[in-house]
């Protein structure tokens, strides 16, 4: 039994590596270069905790939330059932750019304006009124920090990251995770900022030696979990029509 604010992240792979789970107060950040899996990871995390009957926020950035339910079902995790059971709400910071706005009652559509990062923490509040909270305060995706910073003055998107966790990570004890892309140019310098920010980083890679062969394999490896104990050696994983799962190495096709 965990201790109570402390939770697994339910997928085992990660698991295995924090034994006694992570403070549920904490912002994680995941964070690799293009194709290494961070939105898939993403998605199991959201699945994990809708499992647990916990309500999600999901906030798109990089993708509409039609794509993000495709992706869903596409593992097999029926979202539907999520969503009819007032437990999963999507803010699409997506769509504007085909200036479409989503009339769906579990999607809240945002137009990108002046002052939208301030805007975006009111509606990230008010959209957790929609849920019937218990005990348990929910969770918070954002998929991608790296695109909802490039839409922003860059100082005023940290500003408003820093304010996310400390109103929702640290005050209302709502685990929050959010992906960064590693390599772009108008972000660098960006990283080493978020990284002191977060209270855990999971970097995602393909493994270097594979990948001078041509092969890409995918990792993940906790480098930073204030607040628990963590291994930090990086494992092998894969996405299958299950989601994210361990591998062994030796057994992968390629
Ligand atoms: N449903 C799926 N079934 C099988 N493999 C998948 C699935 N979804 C993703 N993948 C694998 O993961 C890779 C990319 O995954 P993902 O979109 O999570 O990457 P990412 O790190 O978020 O990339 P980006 O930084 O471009 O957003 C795909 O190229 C594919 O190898
Ligand atoms: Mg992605």
């Amino acid at each position: 039994m965990k201790e109570e604010n402390l939770v697994e992240m339910g997928i085992p792979v990660i698991d295995a590596l924090i034994p006694i789970g992570i403070p549920r107060n904490s912002f994680i950040m995941i964070i690799g270069e293009s194709g290494t899996g961070k939105t898939a990871l993403m998605l199991h995390l959201l699945y994990a905790r809708l499992k647990r009957r916990e309500p999600c926020i999901y906030i798109c950035f990089d993708d509409s939330p039609n794509a993000v339910v495709q992706q869903l079902s596409s593992f097999g995790w029926c979202p539907t059932k999520y969503i009819e059971a007032n437990l999963l709400h999507f803010i699409d910071c997506f769509s504007y750019r085909a200036k479409q706005s989503n009339t769906l009652p579990y999607v809240t559509f945002i137009e990108n304006s002046q002052g939208y990062y301030s805007m975006l923490t009111d509606i990230i509040a008010s959209s957790f009124e929609r849920f019937t909270l218990h005990d348990c305060q929910g969770a918070i995706f954002l998929d991608s920090l790296t695109e909802f910073l490039t839409q922003v003055d860059l100082a005023k998107g940290i500003e408003a990251i820093k304010t996310w966790r400390a109103e929702f990570s640290k005050s209302r004890n709502i685990l929050c995770f959010g992906t960064f892309h590693i390599g772009i140019k108008p972000l660098e310098g960006v990283e080493e900022m978020l990284e002191y920010i977060m209270d855990g980083i999971i970097d995602c890679r393909f493994e270097p030696n594979f990948m001078r062969e041509g092969v890409l394999l995918k990792q993940l490896r906790i480098r930073k979990l204030k607040g628990a104990p963590h291994r930090s050696r990086w494992v092998f994983f894969t996405i299958t029509r299950r989601g994210v799962t361990s591998v062994d190495v030796k057994t992968i096709k390629y």
